[in-house]
């Protein structure tokens, strides 16, 4: 049932209906969570043998991990993950925990020191960077505490609107930078095609120190086994003599355990002697004990990848769940639409035009909390107010089938207040 097409009468109604259901979910007393992007207990139980089983802390050449040094990272680590994201070992470095902290870190060093001799972007009257959206929260939060100007530009199923991109970066040299999450988009799924990463290596920037901060958080974080592909980004930009122009990030923390994993950046040579030089300020190294445990766990675990189909196995249940669902109750109700992922750890959807705080908050009234509007975009503020970030990891199926039933309710009574409005 379309229900943008229902008289005042029969919203009238049905808004009666929906807000005695409304009231009834009051009665369950709900504490559901589904705010942030985590893995689930279950999920990181798949890794608990990093906690008991015994690992030879000397890496293959003989160095002892426990001891200081090896700034870029022991060799088998950079060449195991090289080989996996298909990137040359020499061009990585391997960092701490966090993946974020390392991205933190190269926006920091464009910020204090720039690069190859460019103005430190802190010297500068305005830094501006484009922010596909909807994107990562924590993206943002970085940007903004260094005052960055935000340039919000439309991410579609495939990538980015490249003709936009390529307006922005073109003439204003003051436009410095961009944030990608190139495969399985925190929060819309979106892959970046070939084609839209061929553009991202080739566009002209008016800027000589353009960078993009490349996220491939979910790079192997397929649901299915035909998972998507993401064009070699570094390949591409050799083409176009661009190569100084990525970083690329990864890191284990939804793959072995969130906040305590491996974690990498990626880059040309130039750039990768310009990091190691400010890291080596910055630390003697990082931890080379968890290097070599975390590679032993994959070794006697049959290899990260089918490591990876394991967390499928526990992902999968629950995307389908909320998609199915959503099927059911929304397919044609056109107040809702929705992404489709087939990987990483979220579901977008946008209700009707204004709905998406309304739809939040009501669901907070009944004990669910939900990302909040609007936090998938810059400074927080969603210009539709349509956009919900869903993430279905954490909570089990009983939870989130309960936080489905809430969600559902909600959403409709949101929507038919709007339409009662107008
Ligand atoms: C796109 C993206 N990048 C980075 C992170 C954080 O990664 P890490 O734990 O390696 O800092 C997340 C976590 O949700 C994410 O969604």
């Amino acid at each position: 049932m379309n229900l943008t097409k229902l008289s005042k009468t029969e919203l009238t109604g049905l808004c009666a209906d929906l807000e005695k259901q409304y009231e009834g979910l009051k009665a369950h007393n709900h504490k559901l969570d589904m705010s942030r992007g985590k893995p689930s207990g279950e999920q990181l139980d798949l890794s608990n043998d990093l906690l008991t089983e015994p690992f030879s802390y000397r890496s293959e050449n003989g160095t002892d991990s426990r001891n200081y040094g090896i700034l870029e990272g022991l060799p088998e680590t950079r060449k195991f993950f090289g080989d996996i994201l298909g990137i040359e070992p020499d061009n990585i470095i391997i960092g701490g925990n966090a993946s974020l902290s390392l991205e933190y870190d190269a926006l920091m060093r464009m910020w204090v020191f720039g690069s190859k001799g460019s103005a430190p972007w802190s010297k500068l009257p305005k830094v501006k960077f484009i922010c596909p959206v909807p994107g990562y929260d924590r993206h943002f939060t970085m940007l903004q505490e260094l005052g960055i100007e935000m340039i919000n530009v439309d991410l579609y199923e495939d990538g980015p609107d490249m003709d936009r991109v390529e307006e922005l970066v073109k003439y204003d040299p003051l436009v410095k930078g961009m944030f990608c999450v190139p495969l399985y988009s925190n929060p819309t799924g979106s892959c970046y095609s070939e084609e839209k990463v061929r553009r991202l290596a080739a566009m002209n920037t008016a800027a000589e120190d353009f960078k993009i901060f490349w996220d491939n958080a979910y790079g192997i974080h397929h649901l299915y086994d035909e998972g998507e592909k993401l064009a070699d980004i570094f390949a591409l930009c050799r083409e176009y003599g661009t190569e100084d122009r990525v970083f690329y990030f990864f890191s284990t923390s939804k793959i072995t355990f969130a906040g305590a994993g491996v974690s990498l950046v990626a880059a040309s040579e130039d750039m990768i002697k310009e990091i190691k030089g400010h890291m080596f300020c910055q630390t003697i190294g990082y931890d080379k004990v968890n290097q070599l445990r975390t590679l032993s766990f994959f070794n006697t675990h049959g290899g990260i990848r089918e490591h990876m189909k394991r967390h499928a196995a526990l992902l999968r249940p629950k995307f389908e769940l909320v998609l199915d669902r959503f099927e059911k109750e929304f397919a044609d109700s056109g107040i809702l639409s929705w992404s489709r992922p087939k990987g990483g750890y979220f579901i977008s959807v946008d209700t009707l035009k204004g709905c998406a705080k309304e739809t939040v908050a009501l669901c907070k009234g009944v004990g669910l909390t939900l990302t909040g509007a609007g936090a998938a975009f810059p400074y927080g503020k969603d210009p539709n107010d349509t956009n919900i970030r869903i993430a279905p990891s954490y909570p089990d199926m009983k939870e989130l089938a309960d936080a489905l039933d809430v969600f559902c309710i909600c959403c409709r009574l949101a929507a038919v207040r709007k339409l009662l409005e107008g």
